[in-house]
C-alpha cells in the first residue's frame, strides 16, 4: 500500500492555502514548478492545475524529506505532508535588510508549507520549454509538447473560462425550456456551404459520409418533430483554410426554437450571454446595455445595425464599433458630378447615371476613409498604407491631404478633379485641414473590404482599439436585415447569401420575383468587437414562400429533392414556424479571455495548416485499410 494517495489523501488544491490554515496539517499534490536550494533550506513552487504554492525543506522539519528534496527537479510529481506556516521575513540583498517574504502576487503568498514528508510519483525528463506564463517558445515546440503547454496558467485560465462558458450555457438554456439533444457527425453530403470532410464508408464500397459542418438540418427536423426549443454545445467540421479565428474543428453553442420571432430570438441570446459573462468575469452586461421595462429583468439589450449600413458606413458586417472611423461612400456624388474630372471615375458615374446606383449590389463603388491630423502620418506612413491596400488587391491608394481653405496636396487627384467635388467630398467626409484623405474605386467587394480592413488597421495603430485583446471593452452588435439574394458574377445568377430556407421580411416576398437583390431576411450576426460570434436566421417553413424562393435561384423540384429531401419532406408534415442561431464558442472564449488566437483556448487545436503536431495527424494509412474503404490513392504529379 502505498504511503501517498493510498494513505494519506489529498486535503487542499495548491491554490487554497491562505493565513487562515495557518498550523492546519495538509497533503498537497502537484508538479515542481522550481526549485530553489538555500543551502539549509530548499524552495520548491508547487503547482496542479488550481495554483502554486511555496513548500519549504527544513532538516529540522525532516531530515528525510530534506534530503530527498536535493534530487527534486523540473516537472517531477510529487506529494507532501507538511504544516501550513505563515511567512515571516526575510533578508532582502537589494534593500539591505529584513523585508516580509509574503508574496502578495500570489494569492497563496500568505503562507508556505514546511515539509514533513516527500513522496515522489514519478520523475521528469527535462522538459522542452520552461513552463511559465510568461513563454517564449515557438507555438510549433509547444503544441508539438501540447500536454506540457496546457500546464501553463494562460492555458489553464482558459480552460476553466470555456467550462464556465458551457456550465452557465447549459443552465441558463435549460431554465429557458431548452433541450440538449445530440444530432449525428455523420451525415449525408449537400452542396452548398463549407467544404465538407468526406468519410469513405467500408460497408457502402464508393459511399461517403460528410463530417458535419454544422447541425441546421437535424435541428431544424427537431423542430418539425415538435421539441420547441433545442440546444447543444457541438463540435462542427469544416475544411476551410485555417485562420487566427478559424479552425477545422469548432464547437458552436447550436439553438433552434420554435414560435418566436426574431425579437424573441435575440431577447434569449442576450440573456445567454449576459449570464456567460456574469459567470466568467463577473460582469453584468445590461448595466452597458440596458434592456428598458419591456426586456427580461438583468438581460442585456444589444444595438443594431441594418446590413446596408454595416456595409456602406464600416466596410463588412461584423464592424469594430470600439472606434468610429466610419468610411463614407462618395458614388452618388461621384455620379452627381459626372466623375468630376478624375478620369477613372467616369465610368462609374456614367454606370450609375439612370439612378440605379445601391450600396449593397454588386456595383462598383467610391468610398473614402479620413484619417485625423492628430494621427500625424508621414508620406512614408501613406506609402506602407497602399502596400497594404495592394496585398488585399487594390490597385492602389490614392491619398490626399486637406490644406487650409480645403484644397488638397500631396495628391495627383487635385490636379484632375474639379473643384465642386472636392468641396463636395470633404463635406460629406467632413475631412478638415491637416486631416489624410484616402480613397478606394472599383468593384463593390473589394472598395469594402479593403477599406474596412485599413479602418481596422488605422484604429489599432492610432491606439483607438488595443493591438491584442479587448482592453477590458466589449462591444456587442446585431447585423440585421441582409439580403437573402446575392448576385454571382461568375455564373451570372441569384444566389442565397446564407441558405435557401431563409425567411424573407413579408413585405418583400412580393420582389422575390420582380427584384431578387431588394429582397431583405431575418438573418442576424451577433458581433463583438468586430468578430462574428454568431449567425443565424428565422427559417423560411411557408411551402409558397419556398417554391418562389427556389424558383429565384434556379432550382427545379429535382434539384431541391437531391439537395433537401428529407427536409423539404418535414417540412410538408406541420412544421412550426421557427428559428435559431449558432454561436462561435471559441471566438466567444478568445474574445472573452482577450486571446489572440482561437489555439490559445482549444484543448488540442489543429496548426494554420491543419496539423495536429503533437500526434502528427493527419497520416498515410496502409494499403490494407484503403483496399477495406474501396479507396485507391493517386500520386499528385
Ligand atoms: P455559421 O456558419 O454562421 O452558422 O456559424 C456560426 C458561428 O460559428 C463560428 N464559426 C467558426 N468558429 C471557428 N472556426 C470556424 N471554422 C468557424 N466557422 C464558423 C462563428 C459563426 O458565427 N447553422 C448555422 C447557424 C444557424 O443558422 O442557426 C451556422 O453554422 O462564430
Amino acid at each position: 500500500m502505498a504511503r501517498f494517495i493510498d494513505e494519506l489523501k489529498r486535503t487542499h488544491s495548491c491554490g487554497a492555502l491562505r493565513a487562515s490554515h495557518a498550523d492546519q496539517e495538509v497533503v498537497l499534490f502537484g508538479w515542481v514548478a522550481n526549485r530553489r536550494d538555500h543551502g539549509n533550506l530548499v524552495f520548491v513552487d508547487l503547482r496542479d492545475r488550481e495554483g502554486v504554492t511555496q513548500i519549504v525543506f527544513d532538516p529540522e522539519a525532516s531530515k528525510e524529506a530534506h534530503a530527498l528534496a536535493q534530487a527534486l527537479r523540473s516537472e517531477w510529481v510529487i506529494g507532501i505532508r507538511g504544516k501550513v506556516k505563515l511567512r515571516g521575513e526575510q533578508f532582502s540583498q537589494k534593500e539591505g535588510k529584513m523585508v516580509s517574504a509574503r508574496n502578495p502576487n500570489l494569492p497563496t503568498g500568505e503562507i508556505e508549507v514546511e515539509v514533513l514528508e516527500l513522496g515522489v510519483f514519478n520523475k521528469s525528463e527535462t522538459p522542452p520549454f520552461e513552463i511559465t506564463d510568461r513563454c517564449d517558445t515557438g507555438e510549433e515546440v509547444r503544441l508539438t509538447y501540447r500536454y506540457l503547454d496546457l500546464r501553463r496558467g494562460p492555458l489553464q485560465a482558459a480552460l476553466k473560462a470555456r467550462h464556465t462558458i458551457a456550465q452557465a450555457t447549459r443552465n441558463f438554456l435549460s431554465d429557458n425550456g431548452c433541450l440538449e439533444v445530440e444530432t449525428p457527425f455523420l451525415v449525408k453530403y449537400t452542396p452548398g456551404g463549407a467544404r465538407n470532410f468526406l468519410v469513405p464508408s467500408r460497408v457502402h464500397s464508393g459511399k461517403f459520409y460528410a463530417l458535419a459542418e454544422s447541425p441546421q438540418l437535424f435541428k431544424q427536423l427537431l423542430m418539425c418533430a415538435g421539441y420547441e426549443r433545442y440546444f447543444q454545445i457541438v463540435r462542427c467540421f469544416r475544411d476551410e483554410d485555417s485562420r487566427l479565428d478559424r479552425q477545422p474543428e469548432f464547437t458552436q453553442i447550436d439553438i433552434e426554437m420554435s414560435f418566436i420571432n426574431q425579437d424573441d430570438l435575440f431577447t434569449v441570446i442576450e440573456g445567454l450571454v449576459g449570464a456567460i459573462w456574469k459567470a466568467t468575469l463577473g460582469i453584468d452586461l445590461a448595466e452597458q446595455y440596458p434592456g428598458g421595462p419591456d426586456h427580461p429583468a438583468g438581460f442585456p439589450k444589444f444595438p443594431r445595425m441594418r446590413f446596408e449600413d454595416s456595409m456602406r458606413y464600416y466596410g463588412n458586417d461584423k464592424p469594430d464599433l470600439r472606434f468610429d472611423m466610419k468610411h463614407t461612400d462618395i458614388t452618388e456624388l461621384v455620379v452627381e458630378h459626372k466623375g468630376g474630372g478624375v478620369p477613372f471615375w467616369e465610368p462609374i458615374a456614367q454606370k450609375f447615371a439612370d439612378g440605379t446606383y445601391r450600396a449593397d449590389l454588386p456595383a462598383e463603388i467610391v468610398k473614402v476613409l479620413v484619417v485625423p491630423a492628430s494621427a500625424n502620418l508621414s508620406r512614408k506612413d501613406g506609402d506602407e498604407l497602399e502596400k497594404l491596400a495592394k496585398s488585399m488587391g487594390a490597385g492602389g491608394l490614392a491619398r490626399a491631404k486637406v490644406g487650409a481653405g480645403g484644397e488638397w496636396t500631396q495628391s495627383p487627384l487635385n490636379k484632375m478633379m474639379t473643384v465642386e467635388l472636392r468641396d463636395a467630398i470633404n463635406r460629406a467626409s467632413g475631412a478638415q485641414e491637416g486631416d489624410l484623405i484616402i480613397f478606394q474605386s472599383g468593384k463593390a467587394q473589394l472598395v469594402h473590404t479593403v477599406m474596412a480592413n485599413l479602418r481596422v488597421y488605422l484604429g489599432k495603430r492610432l491606439g483607438l482599439i488595443p493591438e491584442v485583446g479587448h482592453g477590458g471593452n466589449f462591444n456587442f452588435l446585431w447585423v440585421v436585415d441582409p439580403p437573402l439574394f446575392e448576385y454571382d458574377e461568375e455564373t451570372k445568377s441569384w444566389a442565397a447569401a446564407h441558405h435557401a430556407f431563409t425567411r424573407p421580411h413579408d413585405d418583400c416576398v412580393d420582389l422575390i420575383d420582380k427584384d431578387p437583390g431588394k429582397v431583405l431576411c431575418y438573418r442576424y450576426d451577433l458581433v463583438l468587437n468586430g468578430f462574428e460570434i454568431g449567425g443565424g436566421s428565422i427559417r423560411l417553413h411557408d411551402p409558397a414562400v419556398q417554391a418562389k424562393v427556389f424558383a429565384a435561384l434556379g432550382i427545379d423540384g429535382d434539384e431541391a429533392r437531391q439537395k433537401f429531401g428529407f427536409l423539404l419532406d418535414a417540412l410538408k408534415f406541420g412544421a412550426p414556424p421557427h428559428g435559431g442561431i449558432a454561436l462561435g464558442m471559441d471566438r466567444l472564449v478568445m474574445l472573452l479571455t482577450g486571446r489572440e488566437s482561437l489555439r490559445d483556448v482549444i484543448a488540442f487545436p489543429k496548426t494554420q495548416k491543419a496539423v495536429d503536431l503533437m500526434s502528427d495527424a493527419p497520416t498515410a494509412v496502409t494499403n490494407q485499410q484503403l483496399r477495406d474503404l474501396h479507396i485507391r490513392t493517386v500520386e499528385e504529379s
